[in-house]
């Protein structure tokens, strides 16, 4: 898990953060940008851009090198730096609060504004970035560059459909992107994995679900991650997140993607309510869907009939 940086915030000068966005800017060229360019890519002057290395070395913001020549690099949390404080200049976050996940791609934390949202950054291509930390194999030039990349295209990718969902689809509310983060509205309830549901309430929320991924769908998105992890439920109802690797329903293995989604949400179903939730085919389900024609599960099992 990368460190959290938001109390940092307060404690850095503007200066700290021409800096770092010196060093991000720098290196759209190279993975480790020389101390000679960056009082240019900073704005700073020579000696001031020394004294902040210092400061933003000694808070692991960056880091050095000094094979070849000196250069500097940005770490996971000086770019989570430069988002946070881009958020915070306007107005996006007032205030700092608590992690709500940990996932294998992002960190996501409690912030506020006028009321709680959620900020999840970004972290596709972080394990590349350890590996090739871990080998100290500095040649491996883009590589290292990728990870800021990776995490960037992710987030802008996860904004753009969510924004393109809302309100349609039920997806958190889409308030801000930035660099590798994004934020959008805190959601209530609970993981569906962690719920149990009542026996009265199983098919109407499976039911539920396929009409969000139905109407996703019409409106042109497959998730292509769906689980039981990326669903949360709550009184209110049902809500699907995490959708960074949702492909258009044009794309060639759109319609795969959709079989596999179902097979996923289905199979998690009859797993842990087997009793009660009809045996209904995840075929069956995508063909309706991908021809307009899926109006719930107990009209596809009378047509089987
Ligand atoms: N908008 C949100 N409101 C509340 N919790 C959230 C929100 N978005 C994500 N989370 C929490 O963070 C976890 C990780 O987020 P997710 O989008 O699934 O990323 P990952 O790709 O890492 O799985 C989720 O399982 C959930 O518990
Ligand atoms: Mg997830």
């Amino acid at each position: 898990m990368v460190r959290n940086v938001a109390a940092l915030l307060a404690e850095l000068e503007s200066e700290d953060l021409y800096l770092l966005s010196g060093v991000e800017q720098g290196m759209r060229f190279s993975e480790w940008v020389s101390r000679e360019k960056l009082p240019d890519f900073s704005g700073l002057t020579p000696e001031e851009v020394d004294y902040r290395l210092e400061r933003c070395l000694k808070r692991k913001l960056i880091q050095k090198k000094t094979i070849q020549y000196e250069g500097y690099t940005l770490q996971f949390e000086g770019y989570d730096l430069l988002a946070l404080n881009a958020f915070a200049e306007r107005d996006t976050i007032a205030e700092f609060g608590s992690p709500l996940g940990v996932g294998k791609e992002s960190d996501v934390y409690e912030v506020k504004s006028y009321k709680p949202l959620a900020l999840k950054y970004h972290r596709e291509g972080y394990t590349n970035f350890r590996e090739v930390n871990r080998e100290r194999d500095y040649t491996a030039e883009n590589r290292h560059v990728s990870w800021m990349y990776t995490a960037r295209k992710a987030a802008e990718r996860e904004y753009e459909v969510i924004e393109t969902l809302y309100p349609d689809v039920r997806v958190p509310r889409p308030i801000d992107q930035n660099r590798h983060a994004i934020v959008m509205e805190k959601m209530d309830g609970v993981e569906l994995s962690r719920t149990k549901l009542e026996d009265e309430q199983v098919v109407p929320v499976l039911e539920l679900l396929l009409r969000e991924l139905t109407r996703a769908y019409d409106i042109g998105y497959v998730h292509a991650d769906m689980s039981e992890y990326n669903v949360f439920v709550s009184e209110a109802g049902v809500t699907i997140f995490d959708w960074p690797q949702a492909v258009p329903t044009d794309h060639e293995n759109a319609d795969e993607f959709l079989r596999r989604d179902l097979r996923n949400l289905l199979g998690y179903f009859r797993r842990k309510y087997p009793r009660v939730v009809p045996s209904c085919d995840a075929e069956t389900v995508a063909r309706a869907i991908t021809d307009g024609s899926f109006d719930s599960l107990a009209t596809l099992a009378a047509d089987e009939q």
